[in-house]
Parts: structure tokens; sequence; C-alpha cells
């Protein structure tokens, strides 16, 4: 399947929070990955944000009437065009308006019109988010079927703590990046996928350690996605700063040892009878402190010039490549490289074949890392397919494609 070829349109709704801020960041994020963001305002939220703002970072204007000069209705327009309508930061008077079905402003008419996902990232005091008439309007709108986002545990506007603030705009755009593939068709049903994803923290000492760059993103993604599209989806991740995506069970490690142990339990340790597909997109830590220290290490003690001595990790892949007997489960790599994007095919045969897996996506570091979007090649031991720079979900997409192709040609 292709859920999106073309570049999708998220309508962002913006009302009248002090957290309306962060929604300009969420665009941003959105911009970037390469969707097209079509920003509309309550008449609150503009006392907190200037339209020109949005409009500036989603180079479409603000707009905020229902009613404009040259006719048409564009609440319909807005509507028809969205595969994901999100409201950012979604207020408790919003949010009362969407559970009643009223449609006084563009933004709740647009909402009411809504065909796709609909996506909510509120944000209130936390007495407000408690109030039985929020609890009530929430679970109402949650049974018919509009997704949250947060709010957050942690400090509010008015320096009072607890269950209100809105979620950080990396977790709202990841969310609203998870949705923009429209409704998947359910294409791996019955397939039983684990996902490695994030990078390994190796300590030194109770203070330090060793780790890399890796955000999860690309992980977070491929579990979306293979989640989305009907498959039963173990996460195994370590240290990082995103939301479980919905339907994905989720396993956090810390360290490379932690992951083999997480890794061989999810794929069975006996004869890997528990999965039928892993993709391996970890950032493992190749190497670990030979001796780390149970006490913090001291500057006076280690002297102006130290050396920490290392010993190999194993390495993961590799060692379920060469204990796999048939070919279940397939095995899906990364290759992270610095060469030259013409030299990125044969770079991933070569750890094709090194780890005996059946798909490597092999990408560079400068495309990849702490970025919403990527350029990969996926390549197999027959093919190799070169995608454009695209959206982590878009790529996740494509590579399950060739996953459920390979899955069907060899059940
Ligand atoms: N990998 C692994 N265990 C390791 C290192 C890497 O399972 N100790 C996996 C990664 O999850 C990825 C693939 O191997 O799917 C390739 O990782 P990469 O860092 O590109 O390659 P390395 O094997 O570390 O090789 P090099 O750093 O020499 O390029």
């Amino acid at each position: 399947m292709a859920p999106f070829t073309e570049r999708p349109t998220v309508v962002l709704a913006v009302s009248g929070s002090i957290a309306a801020y962060k929604a300009v960041m969420v665009a941003r994020l959105l911009v970037k990955a390469g969707v097209r963001v079509r920003p509309i305002m309550t008449e609150a939220a503009k006392r907190f944000l200037g339209p020109l703002t949005l409009a500036g970072i989603c180079g479409e204007p603000a707009a905020s009437e229902m009613f404009v000069a040259a006719g048409g209705e564009p609440h319909v327009e807005l509507a028809e065009s969205a595969d994901v309508f999100a409201v950012v930061p979604a207020t408790a008077d919003v949010i009362a308006g969407l559970a009643q079905g009223r449609a006084d402003d563009l933004v709740r008419a647009t909402a009411l019109c809504a065909r796709g996902p609909v996506l909510l990232a509120p944000a209130m005091h936390p007495r407000m988010w408690s109030h039985p008439a929020t609890r009530a309007n929430v679970a109402l709108l949650e049974a018919r079927g509009v997704e949250l986002v947060g709010p957050d545990d942690g400090e509010v506007a008015s320096g009072d703590f607890g269950i209100g603030r809105m979620a950080e705009p990396e977790a709202i755009a990841e969310a609203i990046l998870a949705r923009c593939g429209g409704e998947a068709e359910r294409d791996l049903e019955g397939v039983r996928m684990v996902v490695t994803a994030g990078p390994t923290v190796e300590d030194l000492d109770p203070a330090r350690y060793l780790s890399n760059r890796s955000s999860g993103k690309m992980g977070f993604a491929v579990a979306a996605r293979a989640a989305a599209r009907g498959a039963e989806v173990v996460l195994v991740a370590g240290p990082v700063a995103l939301d479980t995506p919905p339907g994905v069970t989720r396993i956090d490690v810390r360290s490379a040892l932690d992951m083999k142990v997480a890794l061989w339990e999810a794929l069975g340790p006996e004869d890997l009878d528990r999965a039928d597909v892993l993709v391996m997109t970890a950032a493992v830590a190749d190497y670990r402190a030979a001796a780390p220290s149970e006490a913090k290490l001291k500057r006076q003690e280690l002297g102006s010039k130290t050396q920490i001595s290392l010993v190999a990790n194993p390495d993961l892949l590799a060692e379920v490549g060469a204990a796999r007997e048939g070919d279940r489960p397939l095995l899906v790599g990364f290759a992270l490289e610095t060469v030259e994007p013409d030299a990125l095919v044969a770079a991933g045969r070569v750890k094709l074949e090194k780890k005996g897996v059946d798909v490597v996506v092999a990408n560079r570091a400068a495309d990849a890392f702490d970025k919403d979007d990527n350029r990969v090649t996926i390549v197999t031991e027959d093919t190799a397919e070169v995608l454009d720079r695209a959206p982590k979900t878009v790529i996740a997409d494509r590579l399950l494609d060739r996953v459920a192709a390979m899955l069907g040609a060899s059940s």
C-alpha cells in the first residue's frame, strides 16, 4: 500500500492559551517533516500569538474568519483538505465546544466538518482538567474517536503543578505525523513484529555515560505505522523522550546488554519463534566501559589526562542473524554511514552480508540525526530503492511495504 505519496496536509487549529506559543514549534516541526500546515486560530488565540508568526512559519495565511467576502465555506474547504485536524493547544472551552458539536467559530466548525483523524493537545490549569465537566467532555470526545496527546503532569503557567500542562511540541508533532498516513490498510494483520529504537546508554559511573545522538524517532515511526497497519508490535526502546505509539507494547531498556536481554525475550530465546519480523533501528553502542565505577570518578584521582578502558558490546543484530535457521524472523537492519550518497547501496550490501540480514536501510548521519525526516536507500540482496527526503513516518511505511511484500513472497 502507499499511504501517502503526496505531501500530507494538516490543519493546525490554535486556541487561546498561553501554550499557544508552542503551537509555532509544532508547526515548524511539521513543516520540516515535509507536511503542508494550514493554520487556523480562534479569536482568543490571537491575543496570545500573532497570526503573522504562524503564517510565516507555515507559508500559509492563519485564517480565523468563518465568513469571508469572497464567499465560499472556509471550514468545509479546510476540513476537506486535512489529512489530520489537530487543535494545539486545546483549551477547556474548545474541548467543551467540540463535545457539544458547536460550530460557532472557524476552529469548531472545521472540527465538526473534519473527515480524518482529530487530535487534541489539551492545555489548562490542573483544576480545570480534573473538573467533572472537562472529564465528561473528554470522555465523550474519546468515545467518538478523537485522540489526545497529553496533557502532561508538571508546572503550568500559574506556577501550580499537576496534570494540565500541554505535551511537548516534539511529542505532539510526532503524534500528528504518525497519523498523516491516513486510514492504513491493515495489511500486517497477524504479523508479530519486534522493533528496537533509540540509543543505548553505557554508564561510566553513577553520573556519566557514553551514548549517541539517536532520537528514536525512526523506530517509533516504524512501530506506530506497523501497529496502524495491524501488526502486533513490541518496541524495545533505549532512553528517549517519545510517547508510546497507540497499540504498541513498549519495553524500556538502558544499555546494550539490557537491550540484548529484552530483544531475545521478545524474539523467543529458545528458537526465535515469537516474531515474524525484527526491525533493528536502535543505535546500539558498540562499546561499554570495561569496569563501570560504582563511585563517582574523581578528577583529583584521574589527573589531567586519563583513559577509559572499553570493551566491545555484542552485535545484537548479527547474533540474531547467526542464530536464525530458516527465513524467520525476517531481519531488517539500519546502516548509518558517513559516505557519499552514491556509495550507500554498496555500504548497505556490506552490512547485509556481514550481519546475515534480509533488508538494510542505509542512511547518512548528516541526513538522519535529530530530524523528523530522512533520506534513505532500502537495500536487499537484489534490489535498491532510493527514497527522496521524506518524513520518517513515510519512510516507515515504504519499509513496511517492502517487509509486507517479502513476508508475502516467502509465506
Ligand atoms: N547493531 C546491533 N548491535 C550493535 C551495533 C549495531 O544490533 N552492537 C545494529 C543496528 O541496530 C543496525 C545495524 O546493526 O541495525 C547497523 O548498525 P551500524 O551502527 O550502522 O553498524 P555497525 O555494525 O556498528 O558498524 P560500523 O559502526 O562499523 O559502521
